[in-house]
């Protein structure tokens, strides 16, 4: 029987809505070690061996009589610490791809009237969920969180959790099987108990409306926000009070039968920018209960070819990263490992950052917020996505959906790319115009964008012609002219980009092995990036509308597609860094670059 067939009695895996600013509630971490066992031949399910009452890893079954046949035991299984990835934690699974299972004890005091949410920062990629062998829940993606309620399921004293995570890759997912990074597997971020009342704040969103009020090109002071929260049931009249003291701003909402509330005001916040980073503390209450987050109030919109921030144009000094620690040190998950990235990105002179290819963890985004970094946050639709499959875009659309509701509050995030480098097809056109449409129903306050594909140059002729542009804010798209293309072709480029929007390039670049040194016609050494870089630069300059660059990338990183022995060994070399945080010369010449801007 087919794996889908035996677990399709899963509840669905979007059974509980995604609760928004998990890190500030009630919540209880299951971080820490955890048994696994890797299930090459997924023999936690098909154990016909096993009695049929017996079958599955899930049961965490332990032999009751001496007879007893069990053929696993998660107690004497290693253990390694979640989140991780089990690529870098266990040198056997450094290429896995596949099933491994988890198993957490934890000990539990049930709390009358009270709900509990499992809650998973994000796990790679196919995840079914038990607690104390019932189901939890099914989610499929690698890099948006998913809660379920489990408060049936919990008992008083010691509960077991047990996880199947399958990183197998297959051409109708999201990304399809075809990548360019390391395909790290597991629970690679968070996993909290979340304690909530019966009913609760699901999710909310607090933001400066459009347009941004000014007078003599200037924001005034008096701004117009929008609050909307929604609770966990759809219960009328209920009462959330809003309270912003250091705006002296406080509000009661009040829900209508779906249990949402709305409510428009007018305040004086300082904006939100990159050289000041404002953030305000804001709580939310219901029935005695609060809720606090830190929100920043900033604008963000386009004027032909001109991104405006607070009502003015911008050029957003980027650079692309991908979610790897330095040092070869697998997904990266932490406040500090995104500081130390960061760190790096504004060395450079990075006022902004492309969080390539997929939704990274919470605490980048937060970090990024705190430092004053704008954000253009992803999803994996990369290359040769199933257009056609209904699948498919569901599941595009609900890693869509997740990333704005975790982050919709995010005032560093500025733009949602829905793809990357996706061929033109009327196919693909349809299946990322349904996605950029629901994008605008999630959130009509933030751009849209995409990695669009240049067509084909001739003559030295660069034009792009994509039929996506009617749907997106930001014309952005990669070009590797000098990598992919002569370097010697650069001076000579022209680009027609026939639409009245801004301009980014999302990508540019090439690879070096830091410390090669050469000849700048010699590929891989520093002097080739070099001068790269400096023939891109200058024919970047000639780009009417440019108002950003998110060059292809900070460090040095994983990857199962770049094999040169001796230079790549597995990994990307494009990095302006390299893995271990060292300097190439391309750095100095993008970094002076930004300086001019
Ligand atoms: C593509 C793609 C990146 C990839 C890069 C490269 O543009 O978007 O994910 O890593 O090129 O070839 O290095």
């Amino acid at each position: 029987m087919a794996m889908g067939l035996l677990f399709s009695t899963f509840a669905n895996a979007q059974g509980t809505p995604l609760i928004g600013n998990v890190l500030n509630r009630q919540t209880t971490s299951l971080n820490g070690n955890w048994n696994y066992i890797v299930d090459v031949q997924e023999e936690g399910y098909y154990d016909y061996r096993m009695n049929p009452t017996q079958w599955g890893f899930f049961r965490n079954a332990k032999p009751q009589r001496p007879e007893d046949l069990v053929e696993y035991d998660f107690d004497k299984s290693p253990t390694m610490p979640i989140p991780s990835d089990w690529n870098t934690r266990d040198e056997r699974l450094f290429f896995y791809e596949g099933t491994v299972w988890f198993k957490k004890s934890f000990d539990w005091k049930q709390k009358e009237g009270r709900r509990t949410l499992l809650y998973f920062g994000a796990a790679n990629y196919d995840t079914y969920v038990w607690v104390n062998g019932k189901k939890a829940g099914h989610h499929i993606g690698g890099f948006t969180p998913f809660n379920f309620d489990v408060t049936e399921s919990l008992k008083e004293g010691e509960n077991v959790v047990i996880v199947k995570v399958d990183n197998k890759r297959h051409a109708e997912d999201v990304p399809t099987q075809i990548f360019d990074w390391w395909n790290y597997g597991g629970i690679t971020r968070d996993v909290l108990l979340v304690d909530v009342a019966p009913l609760y704040i699901e999710n909310y969103s607090l933001q400066l409306q459009k347009p941004l009020l000014m007078k003599q090109g200037q924001p005034i002071a008096n701004q117009q926000l929008q609050c909307s929260v929604q609770l966990s049931k759809a219960e009328a009249n209920q009462q959330i009070t809003l309270n912003i003291p250091e705006l002296k701003i406080k509000k009661v909402l009040t829900t209508d039968k779906e249990g949402k509330a709305t409510l428009s005001f007018t305040a004086k916040p300082q904006l939100w920018s990159p050289e000041s980073p404002k953030l305000y503390e804001v709580n939310l209450t219901i029935n005695g209960e609060n809720l606090s987050d830190k929100i920043g109030f900033r604008s963000i919109e386009t004027k032909e070819k001109q991104i405006l921030l607070n009502g003015k144009p911008i050029f957003l000094k980027g650079i692309s990263m991908h979610e790897e620690k330095p040092n070869g040190g697998g997904r990266a998950n932490s406040t500090a490992d995104a500081h130390t990235l960061l760190s790096w990105a504004k060395e450079l002179g990075c006022n902004f950052v492309r969080l390539a290819h997929y939704p990274h963890n919470e605490y980048a985004i937060r970090e990024a917020e705190r430092m004053g970094i704008l954000v253009w946050s992803e999803i994996p639709v990369y290359w040769t996505i199933a257009w056609t499959n209904p699948q498919t875009y569901q599941n595009a659309q609900d890693q869509l959906r997740d990333m704005i509701a975790r982050d919709q509050n995010r005032a560093n995030i500025i733009i949602w790319s829905i793809a990357n480098e996706t061929p033109h097809s009327a196919e693909r056109e349809a299946f990322l115009g349904k996605l950029a449409t629901y994008a605008r129903t999630q959130d009509n306050t933030r751009l849209i964008s995409m990695a669009m594909e240049v067509t084909g140059a001739s003559n030295y002729v660069n034009r792009l012609n994509d039929a996506m542009n009617k749907y997106v804010d930001v014309i952005s798209f990669n070009q590797y002219i000098g990598w992919y293309r002569d370097v010697n072709d650069a001076p000579k480029m022209k680009w027609e980009i026939p639409y009245d929007k801004p301009v980014i390039v999302s990508e540019f670049g090439g690879g070096a092995k830091y410390g090669n040194r050469g000849e700048k016609n010699q590929r891989w050494t520093e002097e080739f990036q070099e001068n790269l870089y400096e023939q891109n630069i200058a024919m970047l300059d000639k780009i009417e509308g440019l108002s950003g660059t998110t060059p292809w990338i900070l460090k040095d990183f994983r990857s199962p597609r770049r094999v040169l022995p001796g230079v790549q060994d597995y990994y990307n070399m494009k990095g302006l860094f390299s893995d271990k945080g060292e300097k190439k010369k391309a750095f100095y010449i993008m970094q002076n670059w930004y300086k001019t801007k």
